[in-house]
């Protein structure tokens, strides 16, 4: 019968964790379940006993076997194929090792549930993980081969718009991570956010390649490229990013930051925040430089949101910036989201620079500003800031609470309001 015949497939898939794992020396070398003689034998001849048996099938143990018994002084090689993964993946101490991915790795889709109820708490703004990475010296490279299938578009829908759904889980979480090497990944249609680095010093992520756009009317947000906090000297370079949220965002405790040759569709671009989200937690952003950034069709370019809590933002530079039909490129927010209590806001932002600044704007703000009364930004610097609107005509600079406002290099046309949203739907 139909169904014997499935529930015997069924049962005599269920392999031992380590089935295709095999370990040399220091190296453990994961093949896929599916490409194992175990399965392969099989008589699996209708599409619906393919089906079932491919939804039944999870890499994840053999994975977490890899990292259990290489992770330390060792090698995991992920060879070319296609990896189920099932499960929550809480690879930490790991020390002195290389990682190396060839094949695409696909997480799961039928069960939603399990993956907000399992995935790993991160702290920040009550945020899960579906995969943490931790420990010491760890490269992990997918050589322009590995393919990271979040299907996000299943996490879209369920979102249904709610900005954050809990339990809806980042893709790949840097946790308490130092000198951390991530290179030559692609992610395609996250879960979440694409990675984020938190806890961590020494990580350098580069020449990586992500997508993440709902293809139904209901909005991608909460797709971020990749967000850093509590963390310090991280090098980003070498990035394609297309996502419906921030492309590269630095939030609180993130201390030299250096980000280069990205380039951001759809998104948020580069931008410093949200933080100062707890009033009584300070949050504080120091030596981050933005450069060489492109920016198509996004919400925004060089720009920088807080909410009005405390601590303070200093010694940023974005430079070599250009965009191409941006909301509202140069924005600055004291009280993002809420636009209230911008001016009691004690979270100051200092030593800005904004250089080389180009492109076109969708309507007629190039710039608006609103900083703290409370705590006025100062040392702010602009140099070769031409921006206007594509559709022709000037574009204003709205300005309100920078000190050093008259000798700072670009001319404010007018105030900016504590109300300015941080996308506008025409012309002000
Ligand atoms: C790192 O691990 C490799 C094996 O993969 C080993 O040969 C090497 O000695 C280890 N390095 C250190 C510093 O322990
Ligand atoms: C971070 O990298 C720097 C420069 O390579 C190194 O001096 C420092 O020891 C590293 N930090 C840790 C905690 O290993
Ligand atoms: C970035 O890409 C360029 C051009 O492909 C390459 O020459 C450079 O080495 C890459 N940089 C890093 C840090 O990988
Ligand atoms: C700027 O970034 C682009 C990729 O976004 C890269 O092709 C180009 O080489 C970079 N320019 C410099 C000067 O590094
Ligand atoms: C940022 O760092 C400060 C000082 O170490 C700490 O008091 C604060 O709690 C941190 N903020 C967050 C949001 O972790
Ligand atoms: C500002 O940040 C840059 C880049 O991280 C760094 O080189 C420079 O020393 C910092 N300046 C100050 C005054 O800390
Ligand atoms: C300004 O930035 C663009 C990239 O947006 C770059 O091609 C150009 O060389 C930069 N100009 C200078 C003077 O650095």
């Amino acid at each position: 019968m139909w169904s014997s015949t499935l529930l015997l497939v069924l049962s005599t898939i269920v392999l031992p964790a380590s089935a295709a794992m095999v370990k040399e020396g220091s190296k453990c070398t994961v093949t896929p379940l599916t490409k194992t003689t175990a399965l392969e034998q099989r008589d699996v001849s209708t599409a619906e006993l393919v089906e079932a048996r491919q939804s039944r099938i999870d890499d994840t143990p053999q994975i977490l076997e890899a990292f259990s018994q290489c992770g330390q002084d060792g090698t995991i090689v992920i060879e070319e194929g296609t990896y189920h993964i099932r499960q929550v993946m809480d690879t930490m101490n790991l020390r002195n090792v290389s990682i190396e991915i060839y094949g695409t790795l696909i997480w799961s889709a039928d069960n939603l549930d399990y993956w907000r109820r399992a995935s790993f708490d991160v702290t920040y703004a009550q945020r899960q993980t579906a995969w943490r990475i931790g420990g010491r010296d760890i490269t992990m490279r997918g050589f322009g081969k590995a393919l990271f299938d979040g299907n996000g578009q299943a996490w879209i829908d369920l979102a249904n718009g709610a900005s954050n759904l809990n339990g809806r889980p980042i893709s790949l979480t840097v946790w308490y991570g130092t000198n951390v090497w991530i290179d030559g990944i692609t992610w395609r249609m996250a879960q979440f956010w694409h990675t984020f680095v938190a806890h961590s010093e020494n990580v350098t992520m580069t020449n990586l390649d992500m997508y993440t756009l709902s293809s139904n009317g209901r909005s991608s947000q909460n797709t971020d490229g990749t967000d850093t906090w509590n963390s310090k000297n991280i090098f980003i370079a070498n990035w394609t990013v297309t996502c419906g949220d921030d492309c590269i965002a630095v939030k609180g405790n993130s201390t030299n930051v250096h980000v280069k040759n990205v380039v951001c569709t759809e998104s948020g671009a580069t931008v410093i925040g949200s933080i100062g989200s707890n009033a009584y937690q300070p949050d504080y952003v120091e030596n981050i430089v933005f450069e060489n950034i492109t920016a198509k069709h996004s919400s925004n370019a060089a720009w920088i949101k807080t909410y009005p809590g405390s601590g303070y933002v200093r010694n940023v530079t974005f430079r070599n910036i250009h965009f191409e039909d941006v909301n509202q490129p140069i924005y600055l927010s004291s009280c993002i989201y809420s636009y209230n209590n911008c001016d009691s806001s004690r979270l100051q932002i200092t030593d800005v620079t904004w250089q080389n600044i180009t492109g076109t704007s969708r309507y007629n703000v190039a710039a608006a500003i609103h900083c703290s009364a409370a705590a006025p930004c100062d040392g702010f610097h602009f140099e070769d800031i031409d921006i206007k609107p594509k559709n022709g005509g000037t574009a204003k600079v709205l300005c309100s609470n920078i000190r050093n406002q008259a000798s700072m290099g670009l001319t404010c046309t007018g105030p900016c309001p504590g109300s300015q949203p941080q996308q506008l739907s025409g012309n002000v």
